[in-house]
């Protein structure tokens, strides 16, 4: 699979126009870079990501706890992120310009082999490669650590950082949790919410943002428990799509439908609980709509992980704009963060295990909505001889019933808003449109999503009946209004398939 040229172009003229979101923020000013507004049709889809993301975590029992987004200086000295949270830069020697080295060699060199290449090897790669500046052409520094953090003061003087990640905040609330969970590990827990990253010139639209929603859960857990963790036997025979980083490493890239039992066997994964992780998800990826062709699942090589990092695999998605995009973590911590901040913080927080004191590992799935957001858009994009539309699950869709009275008239009217009402009480998200030519107003559903639309017209008068269009295979059917919102129900949940009803 290779990225379409042109395609990049095609969706951000698409979620401009339509309204899934704007930017960079704030437009009127010139604009931030790194930062988006999401307009009425991105945010709606974002609710729907974020509602199957909370729900897959609650069934897997996890507890959804929220905290501040701001801490001051002590708590990111002792998570490490002062010292490790860096990202490799360099200098126009010219204009000055910076640049993500990183980066900035993939879009000059796109099959160059640089994950986990020291900062020496970096610049040598960058003076091998000829890499040079984007807007002078010069030639570029050597490559140096920026730290990814924003900083901030509290009150008069405090030094503060906005947090970079929501896991830090978690662990912080250990002691507490501990107490809510009676003591008993393993025990789980996500947040959703804000986190920040100082991206040094970012330029990838939705992919590279200083300011994003993260979603991560973190299981708190023993050492002697990862090894043998009762739910794994539910998972052990389905398959994920491995691509180890000892594959990596002698240059390969043969991504490997695995089983996740073999793959213990076969030393990919370590544990049986860090396996379920990564199961989950996987899991939660394929519930926001992503098919099991466009996701991958690749090791971090050993120099490439965080610093917290003693394993690391990334959940990634092609996109026909970008090709493979990394997004999610899954990350088995050790006891790294729990032992940092009872260091640093003084407070015990550890766990008797055979009368002596334990300080639990944590395993942690990490990821950004919007960039499962913008795959979203990317991977339901169609264009056909007829149209461009948007297949998204209808799950997934930002709108997700259209009604429309075939004509602007009094009579069809009525009973159009009567039904509309009706459906917006099952809590769909509906959208009423009188304007223009019946197939002008399926079009425009067609292009930002919507799978089915309901047409009411002069037989609804007579029978009762209306239509129902389906917008993959514009077929339409009849049936009793008074079905109506039981067969929506069916159709949007997955329940029927709309082609059984055509038949
Ligand atoms: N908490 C891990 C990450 O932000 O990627």
């Amino acid at each position: 699979m290779k990225p379409k040229s042109d395609f990049r172009e095609t969706i951000v003229a698409l979620v401009k126009k339509r309204g899934f979101y704007w930017g960079p923020s704030p437009e009127i000013y010139g604009g931030s870079s790194g930062f988006f507004d999401l307009g009425p049709l991105g945010k709606l889809l974002k609710n729907r990501l974020e509602d199957n993301i909370r729900s897959s975590f609650v069934r897997a029992n996890f507890w959804e706890v929220e905290c501040p987004t701001v801490s001051p200086a002590i708590v990111w000295r002792a998570s490490g992120h002062l010292e490790g949270f860096v990202d490799p830069i360099t200098q126009c020697t010219k204009c000055g310009q910076l640049y993500r080295a990183d980066n900035l060699i993939l879009e000059q060199a796109p099959d160059a082999k640089i994950a986990g290449l020291s900062l020496d090897d970096l610049s040598k790669k960058i003076e091998e490669l000829k890499v040079h500046c984007v807007a002078c052409k010069g030639a570029l520094g050597p490559v140096k650590e920026y730290n990814l953090m924003l900083k901030t003061t509290l009150g008069l003087d405090q030094e503060a950082y906005m947090r970079p990640e929501t896991a830090t905040s978690t662990y912080l609330l250990f002691k507490r949790l501990l107490t809510f969970f009676r003591d008993k590990l393993p025990a789980s827990v996500f947040q959703i919410g804000k986190a920040y990253r100082n991206e040094i010139s970012p330029r990838q639209g939705m992919l590279r943002l200083r300011e994003f929603t993260q979603v991560e859960g973190q299981v708190f857990i023993l050492e002697k428990d990862e090894h043998d963790w009762p739910r794994f036997e539910s998972i052990r025979d389905d398959k994920l799509p491995l691509l180890p980083y000892q594959i990596q490493e002698s240059g390969g890239d043969k991504v490997t439908s695995t089983k996740i039992s073999v793959a213990l066997k076969k030393g990919y994964f370590q544990k049986q609980a860090y396996a379920w992780c990564v199961h989950l998800a996987y899991s939660i990826f394929r519930s926001m709509g992503f098919s099991e062709d466009h996701m991958r699942i690749r090791q971090h090589l050993p120099n490439e992980r965080a610093h917290y990092a003693i394993d690391a695999w990334d959940i990634e998605v092609f996109t026909s704009s970008h090709g493979w995009v990394e997004c999610c973590g899954i990350h088995d911590r050790g006891n790294y963060d729990l032992s940092r901040h009872q260091e640093h913080s003084k407070e015990k927080f550890s766990v008797k295990v055979d009368k002596k004191p334990v300080v639990p590992n944590v395993l942690e799935i990490a990821f950004g909505v919007e960039r499962p957001l913008f795959c979203a858009i990317d991977n339901a994009y169609v264009e056909d001889e007829e149209r461009s539309w948007l297949k998204f699950p209808p799950e997934i869709a930002p709108i997700q019933v259209a009604v429309f009275p075939l004509m602007s008239k009094p009579e069809l009217l009525e009973p159009a808003r009567q039904i509309f009402e009706a459906i917006m009480d099952t809590g769909f998200i509906t959208f009423f449109d009188q304007g223009g030519s019946i197939g002008r107003r399926y079009r425009r559903q067609d292009e930002i999503g919507t799978p089915f639309c309901i047409t009411i017209d002069y037989q609804t008068l007579e029978d009762r009946t209306v239509t129902v269009r389906d917008r993959n295979s514009m077929e339409q059917v009849r049936i009793q209004r008074d079905a109506l919102a039981d067969l929506l129900k069916d159709l949007v949940h997955g329940k029927v398939a709309f082609e059984f009803l055509a038949k």
